[in-house]
């Protein structure tokens, strides 16, 4: 999915999958991630998502990389928050106490440009995308937070998913050929969630499982001594 794509969908309102509350498995199972107080941690392509607001009531430094400029209006003006605004690069970091949010395109980010990433969460970003850029898309997650300790990623599978528009499919064969050199891939939950989609029953599908997976890195989960 290309720019034009995603800029329209904020353009036309149609944003479905918008939560406007935390994401249940964030909030479920976001203390198994042991993160040490005011860590920081990152959010692609993070929408307007109400889970950068959750991590930095937690003590959290939240940093989220968002493409569209409406995005990052909304977020500011339903969060309530003032957020200064200054050009880097060629995006721009929107910020306040405890808080960033980066409006552009996350493979033009480089690594210097972001505080040390501790822990990484991806909700609907990864399955954003089609096959031919989550390659690339995991290999930049990776530079941008080449130290995190752990990731929780939450994906959809369904078998009559296409690779021309999302909802796309993602299992954990292949979460762990783009992270499992480097995290331990742990299935954590997973819920049959077609019933919450008639449109996508319409269009065929008849299976679609949500996946939470909790990624540790190899070297944390070693045992001492
Ligand atoms: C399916 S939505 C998920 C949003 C968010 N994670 C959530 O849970 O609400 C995918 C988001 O990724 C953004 N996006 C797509 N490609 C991007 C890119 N290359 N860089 C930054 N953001 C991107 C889109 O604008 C869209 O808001």
């Amino acid at each position: 999915m290309d720019a034009d794509f995603w800029n329209e969908r904020w353009e036309k309102g149609e944003t479905g999958w918008h939560e406007g509350r935390p994401n249940p498995y964030l909030v479920q199972h976001w203390e198994r991630l042991a993160l040490p107080p005011g860590s920081t941690v990152l959010v692609p392509l993070c929408g307007k998502s109400v889970d950068l607001l959750w991590l930095r009531e937690r003590g959290a430094h939240a940093v989220g990389v968002e493409l569209s400029g409406i995005a990052v209006r909304d977020f500011a003006e339903e969060s309530g928050l003032t957020l200064n605004a200054r050009r880097d690069g060629a995006l721009t970091r929107h910020f306040t106490g405890g808080l960033e949010l980066w409006e552009g395109d996350i493979f033009d980010l480089s690594p210097g440009q972001l505080p040390a990433i501790d822990a990484v969460f991806d909700r609907a970003a990864l399955m954003a995308l089609p096959s031919r850029m989550r390659g690339p898309y995991a290999r930049q997650l990776q530079r941008l937070a080449p130290a995190a300790r752990a990731m929780l990623i939450v994906t959809t599978y369904s078998p009559q998913a296409s690779d021309e528009r999302p909802p796309f499919s993602v299992d954990a064969d292949e979460i762990r050929a783009h992270f499992g050199e480097t995290y331990r891939v742990e299935v954590l939950e997973t819920k049959d969630i077609l019933a919450d989609f008639p449109a996508l029953q319409r269009r065929g599908f008849r299976s679609l499982t949500e996946t939470a997976y909790q990624l540790v890195r190899r070297d944390e989960s070693k045992p001492t001594g």
